[in-house]
């Protein structure tokens, strides 16, 4: 199980990090990029709930990565011009190119959060583990509730 998660999970950084290095993307690459990075993280998320449960240390600290990967990452898929439209499926609001501070600072929270969960596994102490958790889920919810329409 942890094996095959991993597999998806080093797979999708690896092709996003890998189109990037291709040169700029396309507007539309981006938004098609992002959403599935957000899925990705989605069910992330969702398993390490359940190894933070399980108190699976080093599996919790492996998915805790692709938090900390993709939050350095997240600028760079969206372009100017790649808020939601009619046409392009996208829920990004058109308040993250007219507050792009408040933006970067919900980014760099999310980052900030994904970093003091991983300092909690090392750490092993349950309740900080379950604190900091909380405040990773609370960055998603902050973030989707200013910036997704
Ligand atoms: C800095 C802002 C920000 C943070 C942090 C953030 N999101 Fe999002 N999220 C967005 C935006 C903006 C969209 C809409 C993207 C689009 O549709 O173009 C989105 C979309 C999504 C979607 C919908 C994808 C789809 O199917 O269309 C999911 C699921 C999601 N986010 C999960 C998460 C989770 C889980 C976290 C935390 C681990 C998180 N997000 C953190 C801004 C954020």
């Amino acid at each position: 199980m942890f094996s095959r998660l991993s597999n998806l999970l080093i797979w999708s950084v690896t092709l996003f990090l890998a189109s990037n290095s291709m040169g700029s993307l396309s507007v539309e690459e981006a938004v098609q990029k992002r959403i599935k990075m957000f899925k990705s993280s989605q069910t992330n998320i969702k398993e390490l709930s359940k190894f933070i449960r399980s108190g699976d240390i080093n599996a919790s600290s492996y998915l805790v990565d692709f938090h900390v990967r993709w939050s350095e990452e997240m600028l760079l898929v969206f372009p100017a011009g790649s808020e939601a439209s009619t046409s392009n499926g996208s829920d990004a609001s058109s308040d993250i190119w007219r507050d792009t501070t408040g933006f970067k600072k919900q980014v760099a929270q999310y980052n900030l959060s994904s970093i003091a969960l991983r300092e909690a596994l090392k750490s092993k102490n349950i309740i900080e583990i379950n604190e900091t958790f909380e405040g990773l889920v609370e960055s998603c919810k902050s973030c989707h509730k200013q910036f997704r329409n």
